[in-house]
């Protein structure tokens, strides 16, 4: 029944003309204001086609302009954030006030907005003059509050009929607008709220428990459901991300990356309506080219995910002993000797393991969080330690270390990156990735490049480098598209700077540049042939996408992407076949491929 359905809807499609010529060089999509966008009355038709479950954008800083000013509402947006105790470090350090606009739980379950402080672009904030109007700008111009397949096929068909540009949205915290675009109708998963728990998933590729997720359920949601079952999942450390959007279909790092595999390599199947229209169940076995490109080729880009299925794991005690030392009374030379030994010793704490180190230094200040899981004894612990610790007392560093056991996965989550469900990790940041191979660390002149990059990276005092360290080639796992660079990498670094509401936008997007032509090239040329996490990536990087995002599963990945969106109705800024787009002088969308 479903299947006949399926069919006739993708029949619908192929029936439907290419996109419109609206520029004599390439096919654009048209945007507000073009003779083709479609008439209100044909807005009115979707709507109703959808359940009156149409939308029109109204940017939530709205209240902080003319002609709709709301002051209660407006203040509510720049109220400084409540760390409930001391504020972390980095505020500190940099003297910050982050308000509500710089926490994720604003953006998410609001249709179409952006947490992206580059791709806000001043449209429509709290921090501009009132008497500025507030824009759509880069935001979508409608979104459908998906229910369910036939709200997306309602909408690709009509993106498709009417040449209007598409964009899919979940949350809004992608840092390459690949969840809003200018001119766009938006398919908005963020309601697709279903759990389950499989007590005995039974496949020739997996056996036992798992959980299955509609799309718009959140990271600490979704932790918390899998936590009441007595099971823990593999996300990543900020409670307001998607799990089925583009934090699991780009590879998605985490805590549990060594015990359990990437994000990605936790998915049993992913339910999706493709470019065509079509309805699909997808499995290692069942359309395996689509599960394996979903399955880390990047969210937006193979159709729109309505649900997924994912590997849980047993609950367990964690321990989390953190490190950490300073430069001021130890000198500089010393501290950053302490770093290139902390690099060092990665492998011998993580490889082969299911431990985990997150860690961030500044120019002065260092700091690391690591996850032993299960019931690791502290004689273990501290003989896995050992190593590092005693070449650290070698060269002098004085450093402090505390211990924290916590019973359960949940509660270390909680303590750390919580309180649970969101936690307080700000999206309003200028920053860029790269993965570091095992090799790096362990040559030492190779590692002494590397500790160059980071030097350079926060000498000004602006910059903190963050970094998750693991084995990320452990589990096994169905084959997927997760970046190969990963399996031969020993950690992950983010070079990252905190926006300034308070000075000009020039300022701000000067620090950018600084990243991304001096720091950026810096640590690629420390870790030749590695690549960038496609999620975490600046949208101005320079290095070649293909090559670092995707490496060698480009082709095939563009291959599907081609057989299943051959509307060429997924775009987003550095996904794959992104190339075949360009945008022309007025801000449309044009398909230039083939
Ligand atoms: C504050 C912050 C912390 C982060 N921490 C981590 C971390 O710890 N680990 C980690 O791995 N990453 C982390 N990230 C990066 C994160 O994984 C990406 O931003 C990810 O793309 C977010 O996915 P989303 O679906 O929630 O967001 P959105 O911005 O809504 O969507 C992101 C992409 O997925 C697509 N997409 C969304 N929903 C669907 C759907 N239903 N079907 C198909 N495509 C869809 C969108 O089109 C877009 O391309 C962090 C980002 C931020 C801003
Ligand atoms: C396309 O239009 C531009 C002006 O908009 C003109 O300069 C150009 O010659 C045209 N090209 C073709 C192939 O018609
Ligand atoms: C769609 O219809 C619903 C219900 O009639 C209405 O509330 C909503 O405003 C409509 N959306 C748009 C964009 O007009
Ligand atoms: C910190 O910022 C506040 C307000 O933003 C300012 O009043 C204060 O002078 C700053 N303190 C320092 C030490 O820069
Ligand atoms: C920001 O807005 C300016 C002016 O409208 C525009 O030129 C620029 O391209 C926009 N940038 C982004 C990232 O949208
Ligand atoms: C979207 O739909 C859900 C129900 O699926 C509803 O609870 C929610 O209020 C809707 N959101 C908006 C902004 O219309
Ligand atoms: C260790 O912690 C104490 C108390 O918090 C602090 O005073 C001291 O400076 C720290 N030492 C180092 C080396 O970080
Ligand atoms: C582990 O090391 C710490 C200090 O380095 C010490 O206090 C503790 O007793 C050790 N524990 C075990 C079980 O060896
Ligand atoms: C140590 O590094 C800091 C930050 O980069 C710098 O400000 C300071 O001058 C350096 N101190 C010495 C003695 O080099
Ligand atoms: C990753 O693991 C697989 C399976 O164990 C192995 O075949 C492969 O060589 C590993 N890759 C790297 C880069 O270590
Ligand atoms: C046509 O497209 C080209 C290339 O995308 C662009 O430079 C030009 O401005 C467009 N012309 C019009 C009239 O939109």
């Amino acid at each position: 029944m479903a299947a006949r359905l399926v069919k006739s809807a993708a029949a619908a499609f192929f029936a439907v003309s290419v996109i419109a010529k609206t520029n004599n060089s390439s096919t654009c999509r048209y945007i507000p204001g073009d003779e083709g966008w479609p008439a209100k009355s044909d807005w009115e038709q979707l709507n109703q086609t959808v359940g009156g479950r149409l939308i029109a954008t109204d940017p939530q800083a709205h209240v902080c302009h003319t002609p709709t000013v709301d002051k209660a509402a407006c203040d509510a947006l720049k109220t400084p954030i409540d760390w409930h105790g001391a504020p972390p470090l980095y505020v500190t350090r940099l003297n910050l006030t982050l308000t509500q606009w710089d926490q994720s739980e604003t953006y998410i379950g609001k249709p179409a907005e952006t947490m992206d402080t580059y791709y806000q672009n001043q449209s429509c904030d709290p921090f501009t003059s009132t008497s500025r109007p507030c824009e759509l700008g880069n935001l979508a111009v409608f979104s459908i509050n998906v229910s369910g397949a036939n709200d997306v096929i309602a909408g690709l068909q009509f993106a498709q009929r009417k040449n209007v540009r598409l964009s899919i949205h979940n949350t809004g915290h992608d840092y390459n607008c690949k969840s809003c675009g200018p001119g766009s109708l938006s398919l908005w998963t963020y309601n697709l709220k279903t759990t389950e728990f499989i007590p005995e998933y039974e496949s020739s590729y997996y056996s036992g428990p798992a959980a299955k997720f509609g799309a718009g359920m959140g990271l600490g949601d979704s932790l918390l459901f899998a936590s009441q079952h007595g099971h823990k999942l593999v996300t990543g450390e900020c409670g307001t991300l998607g799990i089925a959007g583009g934090h699991s279909q780009g590879g998605g790092h985490g805590v549990l990356n060594g015990a359990y595999g990437m994000a990605a390599d936790n998915v049993l199947e992913w339910e999706l309506v493709t470019g065509e229209g079509e309805h699909l169940f997808v499995t290692p076995e069942q359309h395996a080219d689509l599960y394996w490109a979903l399955s880390g080729g990047g969210g937006g880009t193979y159709g729109v995910v309505l649900s997924m299925k994912v590997r849980v794991h047993p609950e367990g005690p964690v321990t989390g002993p953190v490190l950490t030392f300073t430069a001021p009374n130890v000198g500089n030379e010393t501290y950053w000797k302490a770093i290139e030994i902390f690099y060092k010793h990665l492998p011998t704490i993580v490889k082969g393991t299911s431990n985990s180190i997150q860690f961030t230094f500044w120019n002065n200040n260092f700091a690391a969080l690591f996850a032993f899981l299960d019931q690791q004894t502290s004689s273990v612990i501290n003989s896995t330690m050992r190593p590092l610790l005693a070449e650290l007392d070698e060269i002098g560093i004085t450093y402090n270390i505390t211990t924290e056991k916590t019973s359960t996965y949940k509660d270390y989550y909680n303590t750390n990156y919580g309180p649970l469900p969101y936690g307080l990790e700000s999206p309003s940041t200028t920053l860029t990735s790269r993965i570091v191979p095992e090799w790096v660390v362990v040559d030492s002149d190779a590692n002494a490049k590397l500790v160059d990059a980071a030097k350079l990276t926060t000498e000004s005092g602006l910059f903190q480098v963050d970094c998750t360290s693991s084995d990320f080639n452990r589990s096994s796992h169905p084959d997927n598209a997760v970046l190969p660079a990963w399996r031969e990498a020993i950690v992950a670094c983010n070079l990252l700077a905190f926006w300034d509401w308070h000075a000009p936008l020039s300022k701000n997007l000067e620090v950018k540049s600084t990243m991304v032509d001096v720091y950026a090239p810096a640590w690629d040329a420390a870790t030749p042939g590695s690549g960038v996490y496609l999620n975490e990536v600046d949208s101005s990087y320079k290095g070649d996408f293909k090559q670092t995002m995707y490496g060698a599963n480009y082709p095939r990945l563009l291959s599907i992407k081609h057989q299943h969106d051959p509307n060429h109705l997924f775009y987003g800024h550095f996904t794959v076949g992104s190339d075949e787009f360009t945008t022309d002088g007025s801000g449309r969308l044009c398909y230039d491929g083939l």
